[in-house]
């Protein structure tokens, strides 16, 4: 999945992990005049990053994306990392677990999860760079230390909805029920 923002109409904006139909994306940004300044990156997997180098040279944008992300970046991002869009701000949560570059990005109310937290699921941790009890430290040390009404965009549509809300997640969300680390773990080897 691919999230347009802007702080306005001919406003200053972000693309987040732009891939896939790059027209569209385009037709978009040109239809409301957005000058965009950043491109986000969630975490560098091919499906997140295909459009990055294009999206880029046609724009001007710089890639922001986590000093452990293996791909072509301008500006590298840590926990805590603010990147101001214009009047808007996207507070960097370094959640590995499905990689170890994987981030979050809170925009106001609004959370940009990656391949870490999907509508009723999670990203898988078996592909290099996985880790089931990094998984469940970003997952209940930080996201569900966010307030209920923060709206989740996930990476992927896997879910019944396109999108949630933490309170959502953390009441219907199987892989959010209470476990231990040790449990999370095993749970997660499971097929
Ligand atoms: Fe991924």
């Amino acid at each position: 999945m691919s999230y347009i923002m802007a702080d306005g109409p001919g406003g200053a904006g972000a693309v987040i992990d732009p891939t896939g139909d790059l027209l569209r994306i385009n037709g978009v940004i040109e239809a409301e005049g957005i000058r965009v300044g950043f491109i986000l990156t969630t975490h560098g997997h091919p499906d997140h990053t295909s459009g990055n180098g294009k999206l880029a040279a046609e724009t001007g944008a710089k890639i922001a994306a986590h000093r452990l992300a293996g791909i072509k970046k301008d500006l590298p991002l840590e926990d805590g990392s603010v990147i101001k869009i214009g009047a808007l701000e996207a507070r960097v949560i370094h959640t590995p677990g499905h990689t170890r570059d994987s981030v979050c990005f809170l925009v106001g109310k609004k959370l940009f999860t990656g391949d870490t937290l999907f509508v009723g699921e999670c990203g898988r941790t078996d592909m290099p760079g996985g880790d089931a009890g990094a998984l469940y430290d970003s997952l209940f040390d930080k996201l569900m230390k966010l307030p209920d009404d923060v709206e989740v965009y996930p990476g992927h549509d896997y879910g019944a909805r396109p999108t949630s809300t933490i309170g959502q997640e953390r009441k219907t969300n199987y892989v959010l029920e209470k476990r231990t680390r040790e449990e999370f773990i095993e749970f997660m080897a499971e097929p």
